[in-house]
């Protein structure tokens, strides 16, 4: 069971907590055996010799054992719990460390609600499982032996009868364990699914009240809740069949034993309290049996939720950093594309594209949406491997480049502009962590970008994101220029970076961004035209090929698509 192990192996740092669980358990365990045992004297000093001593002192007895017995159960219950969970923390933060250093075709090929699910649900049901799991295990061991010492102790023949139905037990716990693990993955599959069409009609909202969706996804996720509730209807039909089949299967272990007891009482070959005392115990005995038999298909419904766990920690990133990668000088920022091919899944995106951008140069790609652009930047910073021909950046090959000095050499503001959940201030901050107020305000200014956030409420200790004060797109781009303009990295990368702005900031962020490109070697996608007619160099690409590329005037002079694609641009602005 290498799953199990696993979790198990999770446990480890936290022995100690366990270690205490584990005698307080023994204690308690060990109280059921001798509770059953002084059935027997009990019943003898009261019933037969009417012993007016220990009858007194009986109730305080009872209740002090209880109050020790309840202090056991306490400890362990808290000190097991707290081991597990602790150790489920470690997993969600080692799946989050592992998901987030995974590569991007990743997170393209699995649903983001899905892979929420894993990381929040999953995790959950392990922690639930871990817990209960661990927690019961020691004390109903431990009570199990200790009654059946006292069995055994009271009479070998009759407890050999009452113990030959637990063989019988095994059987089904089995196959309801089997079945339990299947349906549990099942089930947490379907939970993401339903996570998934949370998540996308929350961030979509605005689109789902446009487009009165709101029939349509509430149709949708009341289908999956429902496939959902039907793989747990199953769990529940195996959790509770648990329970009756092992109680009608220990009902004949009762049945024989009282049968066969009787006798011997009736025969005078065992005394009556004996007889009460192996009664009380057996009793008992099925108590934990039963609950270390729902602790098997608990164990099953957890080993169902860790596996999914598993399988992304043990996802294995298919761009790996190169441990002993060089690290890029400031002289490094000639950028060469050599004959690349890249596929995303079957067809070729980038099909034998080779370019040069010389240090501190401007490149522009322009070209029809859909040709390659932003997929042709991403292989400079290395989101993607090339599946043929090379990417260098000085004279190195991206592959052979340590990935924390590539990351520091780019600066990227791409066409989403992701904006997180904090301060305007950290927001530009992300691009130098560490940089003073005064950085982060040369950087706004120089983004146009510090006039409005003087205009906030909090100016820049304003919180932006999902539950923050929102800003128009022009706004978020602005931020986002900044964040790279703080970064100050040789080469920059600008895809559609000016496009959510009007006319009028366009231009005033434009020349921000050419007093940025200065000495840097900038690669810039653009819709509008207008803005790279200064370029040193203007790639169009299409459908993957570069089908053009020279200096403005070179490539009007030439008549094809850059051509076209101005004279359909500037003909409708004059
Ligand atoms: N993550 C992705 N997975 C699969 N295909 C993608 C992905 N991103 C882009 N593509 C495809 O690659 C092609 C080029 O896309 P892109 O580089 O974004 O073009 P552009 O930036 O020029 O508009 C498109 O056909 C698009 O469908
Ligand atoms: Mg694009």
């Amino acid at each position: 069971m290498p799953v199990f192990k696993r979790l198990l192996l999770y446990m480890k740092p936290y022995w100690w907590r366990i270690m205490l669980a584990a005698l307080a358990s023994s204690a308690y365990g060990g109280l059921e055996g001798a509770f059953a045992y002084m059935v027997e004297p009990l019943l003898k000093k009261i019933f037969m010799t009417k012993d007016m001593v220990i009858f007194s002192f009986l109730p305080l007895a009872i209740i002090l054992i209880f109050v020790f017995r309840a202090i056991c159960r306490y400890v362990n219950d808290y000190f097991m719990s707290t081991a597990a969970q602790l150790a489920v923390q470690d997993v969600r933060n080692e799946i989050f460390r592992k998901n987030i250093v995974l590569d991007l075709k990743f997170f393209y090929r699995n649903q983001t609600g899905s892979l929420m699910s894993r990381i929040v649900n999953d995790v959950a049901v392990m922690q639930n499982g871990v817990a209960e799991m661990v927690s019961g295990i020691f004390r109903d061991t431990i009570g199990l032996v200790s009654l059946l010492g006292v069995i055994f102790y009271r009479d070998w023949q009759l407890a050999i009868i009452s113990i030959l139905v637990i063989p019988f037990t095994i059987y089904p716990a089995n196959i309801l364990g089997k079945k339990i693990k299947l349906t549990a993955r099942k089930g947490q599959e379907e939970a993401g699914y339903f996570a998934n069409i949370l998540q996308e009609t929350l961030s979509g909202i605005k689109i789902v009240k446009a487009f009165s969706l709101e029939d349509t996804m509430t149709k949708q996720f009341a289908q999956a809740n429902l496939n959902y509730y039907n793989f747990t209807r199953k769990m529940i039909k195996y959790n509770a069949l648990s329970s009756p089949i092992m109680e009608v299967i220990t009902s004949f272990g009762i049945a024989a034993v009282i049968f066969f007891g009787g006798s011997k009482v009736m025969s005078n070959k065992m005394t009556a309290p004996e007889f009460f005392s192996f009664i009380t115990a057996m009793a008992l005995v099925y108590s934990p049996l039963k609950k270390l038999i729902s602790a098997y298909s608990t164990a099953q419904r957890c080993i169902g939720a860790s596996e999914r766990v598993f399988e992304i920690i043990d996802a294995t990133p298919e761009i790996i950093d190169s441990p002993d990668g060089h690290t890029l000088t400031q002289e490094d920022s000639k950028i060469e594309f050599k004959n690349v091919f890249f596929k995303y899944q079957d067809d070729y995106i980038l099909d034998d594209v080779s370019l040069v951008a010389e240090k501190g140069q401007m490149v522009a790609l322009v070209g029809p949406s859909g040709g390659g652009k932003s997929t042709l930047v991403s292989l400079i910073a290395r989101f993607f491997d090339t599946n043929e021909g090379q990417v260098l950046i000085g004279t190195h090959n991206v592959r052979d480049i340590s990935k924390e000095s590539l990351m520091n050499h780019i600066a990227l503001v791409d066409q989403e502009t992701i904006l997180f959940h904090d301060t305007i201030a950290n927001n530009i901050r992300y691009g130098k962590p560490g940089a003073t107020e005064e950085e982060i305000n040369r950087a706004a200014q120089a983004a146009y970008a510090h006039d409005f956030i003087m205009d906030m409420p909090q100016g820049y200790q304003t919180s932006i994101g999902d539950r923050g004060v929102r800003l128009s797109g022009g706004q978020r781009q602005r931020l986002c220029i900044a964040r790279a303009i703080l970064k100050n990295a040789p080469i920059l990368i600008l895809d559609e970076a000016t496009s959510a702005l009007d006319t009028e900031s366009e231009q005033m962020v434009q020349k921000a961004l050419d007093n940025l490109m200065v000495a840097r070697t900038t690669f810039v996608i653009a819709h509008r035209l207008s803005t790279v007619i200064n370029a040193d160099k203007i790639v169009v690409l299409e459908k993957g090929k570069i089908v053009e590329s020279g200096s403005h005037k070179s490539l009007l002079e030439n008549g094809g698509l850059y051509c076209r694609l101005c004279a359909q641009q500037f003909g409708k602005e004059r």
